[in-house]
């Protein structure tokens, strides 16, 4: 495994995404919760990843339940990153929130604490306020944003007086937005960007198609519309060649063409130790200046549809939307 410092912070390149454990909207079901997700945390951690991210409202505090319990004495292993909803972003609400996912992951210290979203309602103020204080007080190491613009950064670490270590943001082939502001601005003041959903929750490893689409959740995604997927399938033609010539996949590869970027850590979820395995082992997967470019140009021709023309294809496709 490979390891990126920043802040004081030393995490794997490639980290766990766990919103899949005890979350029913991935349709894996209470079998998954109970079994493998515990071998996926387990290996992941023999395979030297310590970037565990969970959320509070992931399977409403299942999901840090099942990490804690995965984990059980290997705690000290792990980086472990949790997120709060900030709906109601004052002091006593926050700490609360905070105290409770500490409990449900089994810590008396969260590595990384993390805003979920911006919340438009309020400046930002009293939550960086409330977050400084779990600082302060010793309940959370580090402190980071989630699906923030550089503007929401920038304005969180002012109203925090110090750093926010990372904003976890949608970032793969299939969504390259965060390589305008967001990425330019971390790898200058040495920062990270949490890249989530870097298979485009699947879409990327080539397994799905207008006739083998996913069950629950994510057979309403837009990405996952048979127009969607036949569209994209230049860019996983792209995917398939690169990872012939490096006798590896293309889930892999769209893990390796992120981590091309510095100050760029992933977070795959996976919903087995075989998936998990090959995830980590992107870490180790190199590509040259010629295949990122070719994968680069596949991604910027890729046009997905989106609203209306999404739903008019899905009406046409008759899925339910
Ligand atoms: N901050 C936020 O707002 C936010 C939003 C979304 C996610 N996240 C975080 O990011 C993590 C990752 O995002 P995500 O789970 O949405 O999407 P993802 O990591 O892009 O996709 C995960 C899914 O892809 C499939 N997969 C994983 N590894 C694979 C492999 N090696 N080969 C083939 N298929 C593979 C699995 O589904 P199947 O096997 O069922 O196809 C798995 O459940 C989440 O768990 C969560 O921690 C955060």
């Amino acid at each position: 495994m490979r390891y990126i410092e920043a802040g004081g912070a030393r995490v794997s390149v490639v980290g766990l995404g766990t919103w899949q454990f005890g979350s029913p909207e991935w349709g894996y079901g209470k079998a998954f919760a109970s079994g493998e997700a515990l071998r996926i945390v387990q290996r992941a951690l023999d395979l030297g990843i310590n970037l565990i991210d969970t959320a509070e409202v992931y399977g409403f505090g299942a999901s840090e339940r099942i990490v804690a319990q995965a984990l059980g004495t290997r705690r000290p292993e792990a980086f472990l990153a949790t997120k709060v909803a900030p709906a109601f972003p004052f002091d006593p609400v926050i700490h609360r929130r905070a105290v409770a996912s500490a409990r449900r992951l089994g810590v008396d210290r969260i590595d990384l604490y993390q805003a979920h979203w911006p919340n438009p309602l309020f400046p930002p103020e009293p939550l960086f306020r409330a977050l400084g204080r779990l600082q302060r007080e010793g309940l959370v190491t580090h402190l980071g944003v989630s699906n923030y613009s550089l503007a929401g950064w920038q304005a969180g670490e002012k109203s925090l007086g110090g750093p926010l270590l990372s904003n976890q943001v949608a970032y793969s082939l299939v969504n390259r937005r965060p390589e305008r502001e967001l990425l330019p601005w971390a790898q200058d003041r040495g920062r990270l960007l949490i890249a989530h959903s870097p298979l485009a929750a699947g879409v990327l490893s080539g397994r799905y198609s207008g006739s083998n689409r996913p069950r629950a959740m994510r057979s309403v995604r837009p990405l996952f519309l048979p127009d969607n997927l036949e569209r994209a399938a230049p860019l996983l033609g792209a995917l398939r060649e690169v990872a012939a010539a490096h006798g590896t996949t293309p889930a892999q590869v769209a893990l390796a063409w992120l981590l091309h970027h510095p100050n760029v850590v992933v977070i795959p979820g996976a919903s087995s130790v075989a998936q998990l395995e090959s995830n980590a082992a992107a870490a180790e997967l190199e590509l040259s200046d010629e295949e990122q470019r070719l994968l680069d140009d596949e991604s910027s021709r890729f046009s997905p549809r989106a609203g209306v023309g999404a739903f008019a294809s899905a009406l046409r496709t008759r899925i339910p939307v």
